[in-house]
Formats: structure tokens, sequence, C-alpha cells
């Protein structure tokens, strides 16, 4: 992946770093994040719009990975951000982030994030009819307008994990196009004052490879979309969400962000135009596409225990509080013993985390150079859902976040200390 390279004594090397230092100075793993991954990435999904539809906007979905170094990284590539909590919002602020370059989701924003994001000027993606009331009272109380995208449910079934796949009508986002529904709202929208209503977004789920379930929802949405213009309703912006897969493991093959975006510009122009419908501004919100390759978590290899017979467990400094993903959705990974890249005999190990918990395996019947305690251990495409998921169960501390660019190595974000874990505990008076 990126710039990874071997050095001669075996090491790898990922933005000109040698990450077997990195991992041997701390107690606990560390989140290794390629600067110039990352950017091209980004680049790459602004260059291919620019090129074949300039009337539009990409928007990191920063639920994916988000620190404040993250939203200068983002505005330096010409990107806005998309958030889903009054925290992303406050980490876009405090980094100075162009608020107009921000959208705001959440299927159950509360007032004050609602507040803080009309306040500052975000445009909001309104989720459910509840939120429609709340969104008018309180530009009403602020005498302040938004812009609005609604959120649609094309009704599809995207072809991804079921924890993912959000898309489908039974999902807890947006609203369904059956029974009128989300004409109704967008109706109830227009009708009210300080409401700016300028178009609608869908979100079919996440690390999807086939694009047909975006090329069917297109469909529908412009379907959708030429009834509401009959009623004179339009939709000038058109949101398609995030969703491209990337590589955890060889099994994956993802296409190339060009592709994918040249394929939406596709689909689109050709829905429109055969409506008969104007080209509205596009808008998609990629998270791990831009950030889950340019990630590596690297760790020590501790404990070594042979069940005879059975399977051989190398044990981690870190597991389940820094990467979720594999009990939450049984994902796989792949991952070297980064201390010896050159040599070539195999193991099948299966790699344990640190928690008191049977379910924390992080990869499970994995091919490894035959590890031996001391060692360090890579384990890639840990760059999305990775830190932002991570927990402190067990007391553990949270890992930092290292940019890796040509030789030089930053925390953007420090690790946790245990004081940064007691830091919100109280005794009572009564307790001392
Ligand atoms: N836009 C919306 C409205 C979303 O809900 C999401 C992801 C995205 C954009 C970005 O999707 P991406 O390009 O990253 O696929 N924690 C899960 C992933 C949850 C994704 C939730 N929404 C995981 O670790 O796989």
């Amino acid at each position: 992946h990126g710039t990874m390279k071997v050095k001669d004594n075996g090491h790898l090397l990922i933005g000109g770093v040698d990450v077997v230092e990195v991992a041997r100075e701390s107690e606990f793993p560390v989140y290794v994040l390629d600067e110039e991954l990352l950017r091209k990435n980004m680049r790459e999904y602004r260059k291919t719009f620019e090129k074949y539809y300039p009337n539009s906007m990409v928007h990191y979905a920063s639920k994916a990975l988000m620190t404040l170094a993250m939203c200068k990284i983002v505005e330096s590539e010409g990107l806005g951000i998309d958030v889903v909590s009054g925290g992303e919002l406050y980490t876009a602020i405090k980094a100075g982030f162009p608020m107009d370059k921000v959208v705001m989701h959440g299927n159950n924003k509360s007032v004050n994030e609602i507040k803080m994001g009309i306040e500052n000027g975000v445009k909001i993606v309104i989720d459910n009819f509840y939120e429609i009331e709340l969104v008018d009272k309180i530009t009403k109380e602020l005498n302040k307008s938004v812009d609005v995208l609604l959120r649609i449910k094309p009704g599809i079934h995207a072809d991804t994990h079921h924890y993912v796949s959000t898309g489908h009508e039974d999902s807890k986002f947006g609203f369904i196009i059956k029974e009128d529904t989300a004409k109704k709202a967008i109706k109830q929208v227009v009708e009210k004052e300080l409401i700016n209503f300028k178009g609608i977004h869908m979100h079919i789920g996440s690390q999807i490879f086939n694009v047909t379930g975006y090329e069917k929802s297109i469909e529908i949405m412009a379907d959708f979309i030429k009834e509401l213009k009959e009623e004179n309703i339009i939709v000038k912006e058109f949101d398609l969400g995030g969703g491209l897969g990337v590589i955890y493991t060889q099994e994956d093959d993802p296409m190339s962000i060009t592709d994918f975006v040249k394929l939406l510009i596709e689909y689109v122009k050709r829905e429109f135009e055969k409506r008969e419908l104007e080209l509205p501004k596009l808008m998609v919100e990629p998270g791990r596409s831009i950030v889950g390759e340019a990630g590596t978590t690297v760790y020590q290899v501790g404990s070594i225990t042979e069940v005879p017979g059975i399977r051989k467990y190398i044990a981690i400094n870190g597991g389940m509080g820094d990467n979720i993903r594999p009990a939450l959705y049984g994902s796989k990974y792949d991952a070297v013993i980064a201390n010896r890249m050159n040599g070539k005999e195999e193991e099948l190990v299966t790699v344990a985390g640190k928690c008191c918990e049977t379910g924390d395996i992080i990869l499970k019947d994995i091919k490894l150079n035959e590890p031996k305690s001391g060692d360090v251990l890579a384990v890639f495409t840990t760059g999305a859902y990775n830190y932002t998921m991570a927990s402190n169960y067990n007391r553990l501390p949270i890992p930092g976040v290292m940019l890796v660019n040509n030789g030089q190595k930053e925390w953007i974000v420090k690790p946790q200390s245990y004081e940064d874990i007691l830091r919100n505990d109280i005794i009572p008076e009564r307790l001392k």
C-alpha cells in the first residue's frame, strides 16, 4: 500500500519512517498514517470530479477518522467535511475549517447540535419528520436561515455487511419514497420560512465493491426528482453518499477512485438526461476509501500460547480497544512481521488482543513469518473506523495517531496516558 518499502535490514518503512522503531518506542500500539497516500486519495476524488463534473463537491466523511490535523489536510486538499455529531462539528470549528463546506448528518441530532450547525452556517441533512419541526423551530428562535438536503432511502439492499447497509426501506435513516413519504416531507420543508430546500441525499452503505446498487439507486432517485419537478419542486443538489470499498485482504478487489467517480457521473448524466432533468450539483461523502489504506497499526508481540494440536496464539499489546471491527463485524485484516519483511517461512497463527475477552481476536488463521515475542506486527488498512471506534475497555489507553511523510513523523493525536483515562472520574465526598 501507499509509500511502503522494505529497508535493507528487513524493516517496514511507511512514509520513509521505520515503523519497527515506532512500535518499539511505545508500550502500546501506534496508528501510523501515511500522509502521501491520504492526500493522493483526496486529490483523486477532487480531480476526477473537476475534470468530468465541475459542479460538484467532495465531503470527506469524518466519522472514518477525525482529528484537528485531519481537518487541516482536508482543507488544504480542497474537500469539504461531513460531520454526524456536535463533537465532529466542534473539531472542524476548532480547526478553523470553512463552515460553508460542512454538511451535518445524524438520525437524532440534539437541539444543541442543530443550533451549533445553524449558528455556524453548515448545511443540514434532515433525516425525519421530527427534525423538520425542530429545525424550523430553531431557525425561528435564532432568526437565521439554513440550507438543507433531505435524506431519502432509495429502497435497495447494498451488497455489503448488513450492519453497514443503510439504503433499504427498513433502515433507521431517512425517508422512504413509498406512500409519498419523502414527497410529503419535502413539501413540509419547502413551506418553512427559514429553511431553504436544496436537494436530496442518499447513502446506500459502506465497503461496497459492486456499483449496481448505486446505478439502481440513482435511477430510483432520478424518477423521484422528476416527480418533484412535475410539482415545481427543483432539486438543485444531489448527494450520493459514500461507500466505496478498500483492500483489507487479498480477497478484496475494489475499483479505483477514478473509475468509481466516473461511473457515478455516467449514471447521473444518463438518468437525468433520459428524463430531461437539469443536471444538479453533485456531491459525495467518501470516508473509508480516503483514509482506510493510509492507516497501519503497529503492535509489539508479547506472549505466545501454543494450544497443542489446535492453534498457536500470538498476543499483541492492543486489540479490540484499538480495533473493534473483527469482533463487531467479523472483519478480516492482513498483517506482517514488520521487523522481518525479507523472510519467507510462514506459520499459521492466530493474533489475539490483550483484553479479557475470548472474542478479542484481531486475525484468525493468518500466515506470518515465524512470529516471536518482541517482534513487531503491522496490521494494514486500519486508517478508517479504528481510532474513531476505539474504547478504553479494560482501561487500556487509546493509542496515538502518528502522521508519517518523507521520513518525518509527527503525532497528530497523542497516545492517551493513565491520567487521561482518569480525567473524568470523581469520588463523591461521602466515599472518601
Ligand atoms: N455518508 C453517510 C451518510 C454515512 O453514513 C457514511 C458511513 C459515509 C458517508 C461514509 O461511508 P464510507 O465511504 O466510509 O463507506 N463503522 C463501520 C462503517 C460505518 C459507516 C457508517 N456510515 C465500519 O467500521 O465498517
